[in-house]
């Protein structure tokens, strides 16, 4: 049994293909953040709604679905304020009502396991940050009652184990954080966790970002972005 863990695909869909078509999988899970920042939201959505069985929501899935305006003139917020509006005119009634159907938490029986899934934190699902802090994950774990929690959220992988149990952060499918802009994502086999990246043909993502008609101060930070896995990369090479 192999399944694929992926988390933050952003509507970047050459990066989700390249897995897909590349990796051989049973079961796929994604741990949400299926829309915002990329210029290919509907073939996400419906890849994500006829591939994987378990799929939770995320804190972008859940503001274009429920038409939550982006706040913010920098960074992030900045891009997420714009693309939020393009999904909108994107995304087909049908594919917003399942973004708004999904699940905030899911438990799984896997390899004589109980997985929990959560965008964020058990603490607060959507939105907490929490990176690969064993004491931090150590609190928030103590409610529940898995052996594997499996997260998204801040666009970097890890793995870590927190009193015999492990926290799995696969990293993100379309949007890199830290540094590698290659596609990041996990797979499970038989119990065994793997983090693993795929290059893709990102000049597919920057094109079509080109084509959009988001502001260009918008399509060349996401652009950057894109090319320097992550956005303090980018500034730091003063590239927007
Ligand atoms: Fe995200």
């Amino acid at each position: 049994m192999r399944i694929l863990i992926l988390a933050d695909i952003h509507a970047n869909w050459p990066a989700l293909e390249a897995i897909v078509r590349h990796e051989s999988f049973d079961e796929c899970w994604c741990v949400g953040d299926i829309v915002d920042y990329g210029p290919f939201a509907r073939e996400c959505v419906d890849w994500v709604r006829e591939n994987c069985r378990v799929v939770v929501r995320g804190n972008h899935d859940h503001a274009v679905a429920h038409f939550v305006n982006g706040r913010g003139d920098e960074g992030y917020r900045y891009l997420a304020r714009v693309t939020r509006e393009w999904m909108w005119k994107q995304l087909t009634a049908d594919q917003l009502r399942f973004l708004m159907k999904l699940p905030v938490t899911r438990d799984v029986t896997c390899f004589n396991r109980i997985v929990h899934l959560v965008h964020a934190t058990p603490r607060d699902p959507l939105d907490e940050y929490l990176g690969a802090n064993e004491r931090q994950w150590a609190d928030r774990l103590k409610q529940v009652p898995a052996q594997l929690v499996c997260v998204g959220h801040t666009h970097v992988p890890f793995l870590l184990e927190v009193d015999g149990r492990a926290v799995l952060n696969p990293g993100s499918v379309g949007q890199p954080r830290d540094g590698d802009p290659r596609a990041s994502y996990a797979v499970i086999e038989d119990g065994r966790i793997e983090l693993l990246r795929r290059e893709y043909p990102l000049d597919q993502t920057v094109d079509a970002i080109r084509h959009t008609d988001w502001p260009d101060r918008a399509k060349e930070l996401a652009i950057a972005t894109l090319t320097c896995g992550g956005m303090r990369q980018a500034l730091r090479v003063g590239s927007p």
